[in-house]
């Protein structure tokens, strides 16, 4: 039997960054997967590989539309879609191999099996040949993600009706797609198939996409999606998917508040309604450890389940189901069990869509401000009036920033435009530092820059923006 100060279930980003961070830390770690490679759901089939064709299929749209506008001719560009998938299938196996040495390079046993919490202190794992061992263990990371919600009656074949799984790898354009849920995977795996050429049709159940990101945000947002081709049903449910014949699906589409069925065809179906916690086979009913009500694994404040020596990290637990999310929550329990000081500010965590604008955010949104009460200042500037946006013929958009009326101190912040991905990580840090707009305003930004619209944003807080 083998011993360890920790054993962490599941490699996601949860996982694999606390095993690294406890190895630093000292600590004798094994990792168990039943994955055949590590990185879990991110690396595998999540955020890599989508963000991989997000990036070809925006290629693909710039050779073919935007390029001419900045003067260069390249005829029509042709989809090798077998060659855009093996860039995609390249980028995530070198990003897996990427853990596993780094697994080796930090002395980690990767186990490869289904582990089972037996009880505190044993984890079992079942590989999927040969004979289950049992490991002895100071401390267990349940770190087991999270997989697709599914919609009663509608079966998921991964073929013609697919989860973001099967959307990552289909054999060809669809003619027609149709998403259920204008969430992030909706839009985001949405626009990669638009940009190759399908018609792509949006059914949500609220009256908005993007529930939780700012307001006005996402209404500009829906409507950039519309120029681009979308089509979106909001206010709907689908109700089911006839694919008995060999044609094209059927799906029954009703309003969300009751009222007259329609039927519309498709060729593929997305499901795209949420994600739900993983729990299958643990044994966490058996090992005692406590569910809350929506099935996730219960923490307390330290990410310590109700049973002494388990703990929980990443999708598995409560919170936004983000990669970084999981990996600050990773490193916070490997300091925690040290006997450090691990935490994570859930209020600067920054939540980013991939699509073409990006759209970012961090902090509060004027929703949750209003709804909590708290009087704040708004600052705004468009990329339209930035001169680096301009030159690169992407002027689509702005940055908005929530200032406390009162102390001035940046509450939220939320981009949509160019490379928002990347740019949202400065409001991020003003945040984590409890900055004021006044602090952003007064930093130099370099000349022409993207960012000089963020602080022309917060200059805009006090009405004093220099280019608008
Ligand atoms: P996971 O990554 O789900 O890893 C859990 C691992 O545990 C898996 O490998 C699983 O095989 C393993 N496991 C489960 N049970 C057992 C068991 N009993 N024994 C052994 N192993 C087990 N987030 C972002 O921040 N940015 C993005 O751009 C982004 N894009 C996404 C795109 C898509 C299409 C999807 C589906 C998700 C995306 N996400 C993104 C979300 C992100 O993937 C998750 O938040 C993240 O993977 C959660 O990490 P985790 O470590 O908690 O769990
Ligand atoms: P989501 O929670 O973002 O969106 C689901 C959408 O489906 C919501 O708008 C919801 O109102 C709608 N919906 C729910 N039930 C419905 C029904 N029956 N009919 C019609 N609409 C319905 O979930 P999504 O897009 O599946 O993504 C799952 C998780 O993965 C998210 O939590 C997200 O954070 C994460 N993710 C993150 C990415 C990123 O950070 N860029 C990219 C992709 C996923």
């Amino acid at each position: 039997m083998s011993t360890y100060d920790l054993v962490v279930i599941g490699s996601g980003p949860a996982g694999y960054v606390c095993a690294i961070r406890a190895a630093q830390l000292g600590m004798k770690v094994a990792v168990v997967e039943k994955r055949a490679t590590y990185g879990g759901t991110c690396l595998n089939i999540g955020c890599i590989p989508s963000k991989a064709l997000l990036y070809a299929s925006e290629m693909f749209e710039e050779a073919g539309h935007g390029l001419e506008k900045l003067g260069v001719k390249v005829g029509a560009p042709k989809l090798d879609l077998k060659g855009m998938m093996a860039h995609k299938d390249a980028t995530v196996e070198s990003n897996v191999n990427g853990v596993a040495f780094l697994f080796k390079k930090n002395k980690i046993d990767g186990i490869q099996g289904t582990g089972r919490v037996v009880s505190a202190g044993k984890v079992e794992v079942t590989p999927e040949k040969g004979d289950a061992q049992v490991l002895e263990t100071k401390n267990i990371v349940i770190a087991t993600g999270s997989d697709s919600a599914r919609l009663p009656g509608i079966e998921i074949d991964e073929k013609r009706v697919v989860t973001s799984t099967g959307a990552l790898e289909l054999g060809k354009v669809p003619g027609k797609l149709l998403v259920i849920g204008a969430g992030v995977i909706g839009l985001e795996l949405g626009s990669v198939w638009a940009r190759l050429g399908a018609q792509v049709t949006v059914v949500e159940f609220l009256d908005r996409i993007l529930p939780g990101m700012d307001g006005e945000v996402a209404k500009q947002f829906q409507r950039m999606l519309k120029k681009q081709g979308f089509t979106f049903k909001l206010g709907s449910k689908v109700t089911g998917v006839d694919a008995s014949g060999k044609g094209a699906l059927k799906v029954s589409v009703e309003p969300a508040k009751g009222g007259d069925a329609e039927t519309l065809e498709a060729d593929i179906v997305l499901v795209a309604i949420g994600r739900v916690a993983y729990t299958e086979g643990l044994g966490l009913a058996e090992a005692g450890v406590k569910l809350d009500e929506r099935g996730r694994v219960e923490i307390d404040g330290h990410y310590k389940t109700n049973v002494d020596g388990i703990y929980a990290v990443g999708d598995v637990v409560k919170g936004p189901m983000l990669a970084h999310k999981g990996e600050d929550e990773g490193m916070a329990v490997a300091e925690i069990i040290a006997g450090q000081a691990g935490h994570v500010n859930y209020d600067a965590i920054p939540g980013v869509v991939y699509t073409a604008p990006e759209v970012a955010s961090v902090g509060k949104t004027e929703e949750e401000l209003k709804d909590a009460g708290i009087a704040y200042n708004v600052g705004k500037f468009p990329f339209s009036a930035n001169g680096r946006a301009r030159a690169m013929n992407r002027t689509e958009g702005f940055v908005k920033i929530l200032a406390d009326k009162t102390t001035d101190r940046v509450l939220g912040a939320h981009i949509i435009g160019p490379v928002a991905g990347e740019l949202i990580a400065e409001l991020t840090v003003l945040i984590e530092f409890g900055g004021s707009s006044e602090d952003l305003a007064r930093t130099c930004h370099a000349h022409p820059t993207l960012s000089e619209a963020i602080r022309e944003a917060a200059l805009a807080v006090e009405k004093r923006a220099i280019h608008m």
